[in-house]
């Protein structure tokens, strides 16, 4: 397995559950509310796995011997995208099922969502790709999936300020280097 991999399959997923919504006729709103409330925990779920299991890895080839400049502005670019993302998906609870207004804000779910992972695939996980060996990301690939499983039903979606999440696992990070010093993984939970 490979976690860049396992980032993709998602994103497949998260495209086609909106244009299944975009097939449900506006009247059907058992329907649209099922589709949706399953692609808004995905939505959630997805990004929580991500700021738990796989960026801190891409931050940390921002250190080290031979430090990858991008992975630090990634990063930031990603928590912030992310936030933005939580909050659209809040916002589509503010309108009537299959409204125009309520079809208005997941369209803007959507694009928000889009725009994120275009840049993420093209930036993060090529980068990922090209510096992290395939066991590391064989192993980060089971972490992934097993944090997906464990919080199928959702997360309580909560912002992340981007600079300060960046700032703790570099700090993290640095102390792990020190000498003497035990990596007990501590991000990973
Ligand atoms: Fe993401
Ligand atoms: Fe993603």
């Amino acid at each position: 397995m490979d976690i860049t991999q396992l980032i993709l399959d998602d994103h497949h997923e998260q495209r086609r559950l909106f244009a299944i919504l975009e097939q449900i006729e506006s009247a059907d709103t058992g329907a649209l509310t099922d589709v949706w409330s399953r692609l808004a925990a995905f939505l959630e779920v997805h990004a929580a796995a991500e700021e738990a299991i796989f960026y801190p890895e891409l931050v940390r080839l921002a250190i080290g011997p031979r430090p990858l400049a991008s992975a630090e502005p990634e990063t930031i670019d990603a928590i912030y995208d992310h936030n933005e993302i939580r909050d659209s998906v809040t916002a589509v609870s503010a309108h009537a099922v299959g409204s125009p207004d309520w079809r208005e804000a997941v369209a803007a779910a959507n694009l928000a969502n889009s725009d994120h992972m275009a840049e993420e695939e093209r930036e993060g996980l090529t980068d990922f790709r090209r510096r992290v060996t395939l066991a590391e990301r064989h192993r980060l690939a089971v972490a992934f999936a097993a944090f997906e499983a464990r919080h199928v039903t959702g997360v309580r979606p909560v912002d992340k300020d981007p600079q300060q999440y960046v700032r703790q696992i570099e700090e993290a990070a640095l102390s792990d280097q020190a000498p003497g010093s035990l990596r007990i993984g501590g991000l990973r939970a």
